[in-house]
């Protein structure tokens, strides 16, 4: 059974300039205990991508097609409908924690209300949660954590802090948006190791989004390459990493100080910069900056196929593929 199945989905925004295409037709689907990974460089839709799922995005957004999740989609439901399913059932990790969590007020009033509204418990039953909801994000001493205020812990602290408030409701799944960019490499360890446990131990589903392709190589189940709006390349992160076949792929792996991009030579950025919504080359959006583009790729956009078992490629030179 699976959790939750995105179709088609296009979301456009209306700025000054007129329409902008931002998600451009994105198929995919996250399984029940899953995680599902997002990679890609700034800009290429992974944010909007999701807001359009909780229908958190900007005025003047319109979305299409489909996100079925339980038998509904999410993109047509409303009113009450929508409300029951964004506070029970999905849960949002923001890109930026300090930004979803209020300056002023004491983490223990910030959970507990969140907790209050949503359970309809008392305000002492609700503390009690929210301080069970701390310590099961392995918050050191979570009685006196729920006196702190937000600037009196650390990164990894406020992100296990926004971690916990989307768990109050006990959602089936997460979306956690780059829940460990700003973070160093041991305390990003020990939040993608607790996100791992409520996997394991709740049968969470979590959609992650991280820029950083050897965050996935740990944790994910499944990992898909975003570009300019669209998924370019997915797979299991095993097959991925170790033998990328979208020619961007292995750009952004050559990109990485990780192991998983050792014995490929040196260091390289990526030439060139991701295209801008407003400007998308046509055919392959990918194809000004791929030293492999073809007529083809000048022309045709290409569509996501698989290739080999669980694998997606969307290239129509694939010049990466295992010889004969
Ligand atoms: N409110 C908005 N109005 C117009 N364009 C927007 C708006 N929000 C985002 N965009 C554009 O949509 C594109 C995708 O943005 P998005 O935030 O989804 O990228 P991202 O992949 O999450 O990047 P990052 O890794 O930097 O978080 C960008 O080009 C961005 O400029
Ligand atoms: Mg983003």
């Amino acid at each position: 059974m699976t959790l939750l199945e995105v179709e088609g989905l296009r979301v456009k925004i209306r700025t000054e300039g007129g329409e902008v295409t931002i998600v451009d037709g994105v198929d995919y689907a996250v399984e029940p205990g899953q995680v599902f990974g997002v990679a890609g460089e700034s800009g290429s839709g992974k944010t909007i991508s999701v807001l359009a799922l909780l229908r958190l995005l900007p005025r003047g957004a319109t979305t299409s097609g489909r996100a079925l999740y339980g038998g509904r989609d999410l993109l047509r439901l409303s009113g009450r409908a929508l409300r029951r399913v964004r506070g029970r059932e999905l849960a949002m990790v923001f890109q930026d924690p300090l930004t979803s969590l209020h300056p002023m007020m004491t983490i223990g009033r910030q959970l507990s209300e969140h907790v209050r509204i949503h359970e309809g418990l008392s305000r002492r039953a609700a503390l009690a949660r929210a301080s069970e909801l701390l310590a099961e994000v392995r918050i050191p001493d979570p009685k006196r954590a729920l006196e702190a205020f937000p600037h009196q812990f650390s990164g990894g602290m406020r992100q296990r802090v926004a971690i916990a408030g989307a768990l109050a409701t006990r959602p089936k799944l997460l979306i956690a948006d780059e829940p460990t960019t700003a973070l160093d490499v041991t305390v990003q360890a020990g939040i993608l190791r607790l996100l791992d446990r409520l996997r394991r131990e709740s049968g969470l589903s979590v959609i992650l989004i991280t820029h950083d392709l050897g965050v996935m190589s740990s944790i994910a189940d499944h990992v898909s390459v975003f570009y300019a709006g669209r998924i370019v390349e997915s797979g299991p992160p095993p097959e991925l990493l170790s033998a990328p076949r979208h020619p961007y792929t292995r750009a952004l792996l050559d990109a990485l100080p990780h192991p998983e991009a050792e014995g490929r030579g040196e260091l390289q950025a990526i030439r060139g910069l991701p295209p801008s919504p407003r400007n998308r080359p046509p055919g392959c959006a990918f194809h000004p900056r791929c030293a492999y583009a073809t007529e083809a790729s000048l022309e045709q956009v290409p569509l996501l196929r698989p290739v080999g078992e669980r694998r997606l490629l969307a290239c129509h030179v694939d010049p990466f593929a295992p010889g004969p």
